[in-house]
């Protein structure tokens, strides 16, 4: 369009990262970090098949694919791709959000709608917080970790780990609130990044909710039990 003779230009500054580009890497990062906590939650159903079965694949991720890979090789490989995803998300995010701040003047995005919508910012808060514990509690077995902790490395004691912690009733009822969280996280996560990658029928988006409810009730359930059987001492 022109303006007196001149090319209109808007009077403002489009961002070097468009906020269609940092939703497709949410919905990317996001995904690949539920694959990592579905697939973590069936490993954690091990504990109910027997001890062993979980030190044993306690063990197997430390010596998968030796000697091609070194020890402990794929676990630093899924920790760098998860710690890769898990800043990505975070930053990609808290741009979005501070950018729908700055813009209240126009049409809210569709994410911020309903109550769903409204606890994705502090459940993803929680769901932080809960990392660092947890992996403080029983992967590194500092701070948080309980008087029976044994390293899992090198003689791999994950169900002794995991009982030991959640026995403590302060440590199981925080487990269940954050699994509370991560549930709802999921449910409206999952069904924002599958509308985010180019699912945006009125079909797709119902089935994409419907995804993201029973990926979100399975990981609650799965993972509730596994609190709820070790703190009752049933594993
Ligand atoms: C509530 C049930 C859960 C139990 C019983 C559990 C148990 C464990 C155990 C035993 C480890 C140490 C594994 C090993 O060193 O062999 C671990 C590591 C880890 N868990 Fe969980 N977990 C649970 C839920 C979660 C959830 C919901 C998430 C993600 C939001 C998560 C993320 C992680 C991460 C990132 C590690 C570190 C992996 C590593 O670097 O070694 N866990 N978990």
């Amino acid at each position: 369009m022109t303006v007196h003779g001149r090319v209109w230009q808007p009077n403002v500054k489009s961002p070097r990262i468009a906020n269609w580009q940092l939703k497709v890497a949410m919905a990317i990062t996001g995904l690949i970090m539920v694959a990592f906590v579905f697939i973590h939650m069936l490993g954690n159903l091990k504990i109910f098949s027997s001890h062993e079965s979980i030190n044993t694949y306690s063990q197997w991720l430390r010596e998968a694919f030796m000697p091609l890979l070194p020890y402990e090789g794929l676990l630093w490989i899924a920790r760098i791709v998860l710690g890769a995803c898990l800043l990505i998300h975070v930053v990609a995010a808290f741009m979005v959000w501070s950018r729908s701040r700055g813009n209240q003047a126009s049409a809210k995005p569709r994410h911020t709608k309903g109550w769903l919508a409204k606890l994705m910012l502090p459940t993803g808060l929680v769901l932080l917080v809960f990392v660092v514990l947890h992996i403080l509690d029983l992967t590194v077995g500092k701070l948080v970790a309980p008087a029976g902790f044994r390293h899992p490395d090198p003689q791999f004691h994950a169900a002794t780990n995991v009982i030991a912690s959640l026995d403590r009733p302060v440590m199981a009822v925080f487990y269940l609130f954050m699994l509370l969280a991560l549930a709802i996280h999921f449910a409206h996560g999952i069904e924002l990044a599958i509308n985010d990658l180019g699912t945006t029928s009125e079909k797709g988006r119902s089935v994409a909710r419907i995804i993201g409810l029973i990926v979100a009730v399975l990981v609650l359930v799965g993972d509730a039990a596994v609190v709820l059987s070790a703190n009752l001492g049933v594993v």
